[in-house]
């Protein structure tokens, strides 16, 4: 890789996919494409980032983003901080801004920041001179899972441009559902929402997608089926009648995938509820990536920190 070409996001911030170019998502989807490989290895760790400490700061509950950037520290051979709220002076009143002016006393370099606050990195990135990585806010951004999303799609058809992405699920409350419209925008795919009209976002307009109230019509020729879960965390009344009729009518079935092209593949960020949004069958077919997302989501994230490091080596994955 061109050394300039991997510094064009050196020292920058990753808070949402809307402040990064088409061309800065295919240096980070083709770097990941170089550091898969270091999985394969029996030793899978290289010195990138040895000297560097990554704060990872988790204020909302997370079991893929935060294990899957703490094995791409390890695998880069950073040092590593892991901050949870339950368990710091949050609990005792503590501010996000004085724990992170504190945590920056000790000199990291990332700060990887997960939050229930829309924003919360953006405003952290304006005050905090480390590299700051939106781990996903509110319900606002997820944007390295919006990439780990692009890349195993990239894996499967070779290019986005011109594929049919189907998005449904709670879209209105859905980070990676915003992040994954903005990328999938630029990247020149197709995205369609299918929700209940209640958990419609109001500015799908503004993000370019179409819509759909019924998942059936939306699934004709899909390239791509992303199921999304009823992130009931973030809503003060349920916005449909039950969960058994929001299966009835919104879940992925097998009979429902048979609408989709033939090649289609199935994506879920997880965590996953079973007989909601998608039915196992579906799950763990032969058509569902859900697991190789996880996989990849370990080299985005890998890619991300090796940018904004400075890409100084000649590759990624020069051991
Ligand atoms: N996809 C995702 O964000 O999962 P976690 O909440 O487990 O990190």
């Amino acid at each position: 890789m061109a050394v300039e070409k991997a510094e064009a996001l050196a020292g920058k911030d990753v808070v949402g996919i809307d402040r990064l170019s088409a061309g800065e998502i295919q240096l980070i989807l083709e770097t990941a494409d170089e550091l898969l490989e270091v999985a394969r290895r029996p030793i899978k760790k290289v010195p990138t980032l040895r000297g560097y400490t990554v704060v990872n700061l988790f204020m909302e509950p997370s079991t893929r983003t935060r294990f899957s950037f703490e094995v791409a520290e390890k695998r880069l051979s950073a040092d590593t901080l892991n901050f949870s709220s339950s368990s710091s002076s949050v609990t005792k009143g503590e501010t996000l801004f004085d724990t992170a002016r504190n945590l920056m006393a000790m000199a990291p370099d990332f700060i990887i920041i997960r939050h229930p606050n829309s924003g919360a990195p953006h405003r952290l990135a304006e005050v905090i001179p480390a590299s700051i990585i939106n781990a996903g806010d509110g319900i606002n951004e997820h944007p390295t899972q919006a990439l780990l999303d692009a890349f195993t799609m990239r894996q499967r058809f070779d290019s986005l441009e011109g594929l049919k992405v189907v998005i449904a699920g709670d879209i209105r409350h859905s980070r990676v559902a915003r992040s994954n419209a903005f990328l999938l925008d630029k990247m020149g795919a197709e995205v369609r929402f299918v929700a209940p009209a209640s958990l419609l976002p109001r500015e799908a307009e503004e993000l370019g997608v179409s819509t759909f109230v019924r998942l059936e019509p939306a699934l004709e020729g899909a390239d791509v089926v992303m199921m999304l879960r009823i992130q009931l965390e973030r809503q003060s009344k349920m916005n449909f009648p039950s969960m058994r009729e929001y299966f009835d009518f919104f879940a992925l079935t097998p009979e429902r995938l048979e609408l989709a092209a033939e090649h289609a593949v199935v994506m879920h960020p997880g965590p996953m509820n079973r007989g909601v949004e998608i039915d196992s069958v579906v799950a763990d077919g032969a058509q569902s990536v859900i697991l190789e997302q996880v996989t990849n989501g370990v080299a985005i994230r890998m890619a991300i920190l090796y940018l904004l490091a400075g890409g100084r080596s000649e590759s990624p994955s020069d051991s």
